[in-house]
Formats: structure tokens, sequence, C-alpha cells
């Protein structure tokens, strides 16, 4: 699995207009993936080393997390030089390398694009630190409250939490103001109502594309068209509201992303387009990918992902159970608005959520690999582009981590303080820590059975989950039935069929409470896909799906039966016609 990066030679890939809708993108995070030299973290020459493995799965695109210049306060999303790579990661020759190596393979590069904010290490913000600096406007600095004495409690100039706990507002000594930053104090945010601040940005997106990129995946990026800066009326209990009902969607996001699109070319050069946005809607997800507004190829919506959360309680970590029909009828929703205009992006999990099979699965070893490829199965075969995150095409679960000192996420840390400050019982918060927290997704990659899995020959930054004995891609390689061959036969299926890229889907049985079943069809064919996601044998009522007769199956997981009657976790891909 193994080849040494050697040099660079500049391969060029073809982009046909909407290559990215028959594409299957695999994210990497490059802190957790592969670690080459020993430090216990992960770097390029490490994504290097496995290239061939994502070529064996057959992706056609890697979305890498940030690997730029950072001081790391939140894993590289922190970003203080947008030109360069962070020496932890290794350096801007190696990126060629990899780069070059990707599209070798027939594999396209989305870069991670974090404009809404900068750390606060970058010169820019260091720079804007001075009142009488040009830059002072690059970045929202405001006076205190009237009337309040600066830098104490109540003082902020609104009363936004952020989304990261605590104010949003950080006092800063030296001018007696405040700045914003939407998550930690050391990201303060961008003020894009500023030309120079956009020019700027835009300048640095078209030196990536010049170097070879094929796209990128734009962080937060509904967030940098900032409302009113006033306060809001908190929940019960809080004296803070979420920033994000102030900042997302904003009244000039269209006309940003549409100036952003034509000033770097991003559909001129047919380049993918993803952004990732907090508490967008239909509505402004409609408006975002219709192609008629040259803004975005797609958006990550947050709405199935919120399902299992106290609807208008204080945030993902106040847990209620998930219910299937309520997660079929928001991806439903979604379908169906971007049927016409605009298109889907999939996903189940990324560096931000808990593992998939944890959170909608199973992960009991009884059911753990069914559970991980019906899930596949369901994702794969809803309209849009598919989005796989490390280690999902091998099953990875939660870490479910029991202590607070295992944590290293800023957001985990941060939440374990407020919420023990704010009366709430240490238990609890461990409990919802150990199902929700982001550093469940960020434990190493499982690469084999060996000390670390394979990851790393020190020690890794975050534990690897000790079920890597089992779980772990050489065993998966090894095993025709793994949970990794029925992601590579997804794959495949999509690159075979129009029918799953382009077909009209439909919903079937939407208040089944263990059944998913869908058509998908184009032309005189038709797909179905009937699965059982849940841990008890269910059927499938044989009037509620087209006639199988003569169907050929796909894709199963359990062999080619013919019956409804479903196993748990159960799940098959049918084509008539
Ligand atoms: C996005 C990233 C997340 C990061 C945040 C702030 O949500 O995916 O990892 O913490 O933005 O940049």
């Amino acid at each position: 699995m193994t080849s040494e990066p050697t040099q660079t030679t500049v391969v060029s890939v073809d982009r046909p207009t909407d290559w990215w809708k028959s594409a299957v993108v695999y994210q990497i995070y490059p802190r957790s993936f592969a670690d080459s030299n020993g430090d216990g973290t992960g770097d390029l020459p490490g994504i290097f080393s496995h290239l061939d493995y994502l070529a064996q799965l057959g992706v056609d695109v890697v979305w890498l997390s940030p690997v730029y210049a950072s001081p790391m306060d939140d894993n590289g999303y922190d970003i203080s030089d947008y030109q360069d790579v962070d020496p932890i990661f290794g350096t801007l020759e190696e990126l060629d390398l990899l780069i070059a190596g990707l599209h070798q393979r027939g594999i396209k590069i989305v870069m991670d694009l974090v404009v809404n904010h900068t750390s606060d290490e970058h010169p820019w913000f260091i720079e804007s630190r001075d009142p009488d600096s040009p830059k002072r406007d690059w970045y929202w600095w405001r006076p205190p409250r009237p009337g309040s004495e600066p830098g104490t409690e109540g003082a902020e100039p609104t009363n936004w939490e952020s989304a990261f706990h605590g104010s949003a507002w950080q006092f800063d000594e030296r001018s007696g103001e405040y700045y914003l930053h939407l998550f930690s104090a050391k990201q303060p945010d961008l003020n894009w109502e500023n030309p120079e601040v956009r020019r700027a940005i835009y300048d640095m997106m078209k030196w990536w594309v010049d170097r070879g990129i094929d796209g990128f995946r734009m962080d937060v990026i509904n967030l940098i068209s900032k409302d009113e800066l006033t306060d809001g009326e908190p929940p019960p209990g809080r004296t803070r509201v979420s920033c994000f009902s102030f900042t997302a969607n904003g009244p000039r996001l269209d006309e940003f992303l549409s100036e952003m699109n034509a000033a770097v070319g991003l559909d001129a050069r047919n380049l993918l387009t993803v952004g990732e946005m907090p508490g967008s809607t239909i509505e402004t997800a409609r408006r975002a990918t219709d192609p008629a507004n040259h803004e975005l190829n797609m958006v990550f919506t947050f709405e199935h992902v919120s399902l299992d959360m106290v609807p208008g309680g204080s945030g993902k970590y106040d847990l209620v159970p998930l219910s299937l029909p309520a997660l079929k009828k928001n991806l439903d929703e979604w379908q169906q608005a971007l049927a016409d205009v605009g298109w889907n992006s999939l996903y189940w999990d990324n560096h931000d959520q808990p593992r998939a099979v944890s959170r909608f699965g199973d992960d009991s070893p009884e059911h753990r690999e069914n559970s991980a490829k019906t899930l596949g199965t369901v994702q794969h075969m809803h309209k849009g582009t598919p989005y796989i995150y490390q280690g999902e095409e091998l099953g990875m679960t939660n870490s479910y981590f029991t202590a607070i000192e295992h944590y290293r996420d800023i957001e985990a840390i941060n939440y374990h303080a407020s919420a023990i400050s704010l009366g709430l019982e240490v238990e609890a918060v461990l409990h919802s820590l150990s199902i929700k927290s982001r550093d469940n997704a960020r434990t190493p990659m499982q690469w084999d059975d060996s000390s670390h899995a394979g990851f790393t020959d020190g020690i890794p930054w975050l534990p690897v989950n000790p079920n890597y004995v089992t779980i772990n891609a050489a065993a998966a390689i090894e095993d025709p039935n793994s949970v990794f061959h029925h992601f590579r036969k997804l794959i495949e299926l999509r690159h075979d069929h129009a029918v799953i890229v382009h077909g009209r889907f439909e919903l079937l049985l939407p208040d089944h409470e263990q059944i998913w079943a869908l058509t998908r069809s184009l032309d005189d064919q038709v797909l179905v896909m009937i699965a059982n996601c849940s841990s008890e044998p269910a059927s499938v009522p044989p009037e509620a799906i087209p006639a199988l007769a003569g169907a050929r199956v796909l894709l199963a997981t359990h062999g080619d039966s013919t019956t409804l009657n479903l196993e748990p976790w159960e799940s098959r891909i049918y084509l008539l016609g």
C-alpha cells in the first residue's frame, strides 16, 4: 500500500461540465489519516503513501481538510497563511506531489477554503489590531456596550454566544475595543463588507486554482454576510443567544458568492464548489445552487444532522432519539426541492460529526458491518454527490471517550467547561460528549492491526480506537464481504449506471419505522432500493414497491434473496428495465 513521493509532474485533468454530479468525494482529515515521520500527527507524505488505497476504493475526488499554516487552535481551521503548508503536515512541494499523485490516478482534489475567519496570528489580523491601520476594517471591531466597564462580563457589543461557547466577542486591551469571533477567540471573523478583503481572498483562490486544484469546500460560507450586529433574546436560563441566527444567510450572501464565482472563474473552469452552510434552508440552498445564479454547485445542509437534538434546545448536546420517518422525510424534502434546480450533497458524517455507523446505524459487533453497508447504500442511492469521510468505508465507530482529559477538540473542552459552570451534571455532560463530540470522528485511521493501527510509529495525537484490531483497512481489503468492498461497489455502480446519477427520486413508505425504500427512474429504467434500517427483522409490504419480477440485483448486503423479508440492516438494490 505504500509508494514514495519522487518528483512533481503537472498532470492536467479533464473537468467536463457537471463532472461532479457523477463523482464520489472522499474526505481526508490530514491530522488523522497517516503519519509518515513518527510525530504522532498525520501528514502529506502519509497521505501520499495511501493513494493506491483511494484508487482501489475508486473515489473520484479527495477533499483535503486544511493543511495550511496554522497555530492549530481548531486543528487548522484557524489559518495564519493561506498560501503555505503547515510544517506539521509537510511542505508546498509535498502538496504539489500529492496533487500530481492524485491526478495520475484520475482523482481530483478539492481544498478546504476557510475564509469566514482567519487565525488571530494571520498578518492581516496582526495589522488590524492597530486602530490606525488600513486593515482595521478587515475585521469586525466594535466599542464596548455604552455605559459598561470595558472588558467586564456584559460589556460585549452584543449578547452573542460563539459556536465554541462563551461570548463571540474578545476584548482587546490595546484599543479598548472588541473583535468578533463566531468560533474561537483565535478565529477572528473577516469583514466581507470591505471590498479589499474580498479581492485578497479571490486572488488567493486563483493562486490555488493555478496550482492545479479542482475545487473548494467552503467552510461555514453562509456566515460571511453579517446582518445587524444587535442583541437577541436568550433562551430561558441563558444570558447569551447563538450567533448563527444573526449571521447565517445574511443579506449579501448571494451577491458575495456570485461575485466570487465570477472573479475566480469557478464555473468557467468547471471547479467543484460545495458550501458548508449551518442554518441553511431549502430556500437558501436552492438559490445558492441554481446554476443560473452562478454561486455554488451544492451545499452541506445541517438539517438531517440536527434531528437527534432537542428542537429549540441549547444545542447538539441536548440529545433526543432519532426517528427514522423524520430522517427520511427530511432527506426527501431536500430531494424534492432540488429535483429540478440545484443539486444535493449527500453525507452522514465528517470531521465535525459523530461516526455514521454509531449514530445512524448500530455499532454493536452483531450489526456494525451490515448497518455500515446499508447506510452506504441509502446514502449513495439518493440523488446528489456522495461524500465519504475517511474510515466510513471501514465502518469505523465512535471512540466513546469517558473522561474530559481524553478530548483534544476545543469545542468539546469549552462545552464541558461552560456546561459545568451552568450547573449541568458532570456525568450527563460526559455522556453527551461521548455520543456527539467531534473527536469521535477524529481518532486515527485504522490501517492494520499493528501498533496504533499502522497510523504512526510514534504516539498518536488522539488515541486510536481499540477496536482497530478487527476494524482496519488491511483486513477489510482481504475480506470480499467487507464494508470496504461494499463501498467500492457502490462507487462502481454510480459510474456504470446513469440512473443513479440522474434518475428521478421517489421515496416509498415514508412513515415506515424500519424500512427505507425508494425508486430512481430514468427513461425506461427503474432502480428500487429496499433497506431495513433497524436491528430487528422487517418485511416490505409488496404492494408498496414496484413488482420485482425480472429485476436484476445490483448490490445486496445478504445475497440475492427475492423475498421481501429483510434481516436486520439488510438492504438490496434492484434494477428493472
Ligand atoms: C467548520 C469546520 C469546523 C470548524 C469550523 C470553524 O464547521 O468544518 O471543523 O471548527 O468551521 O472553522
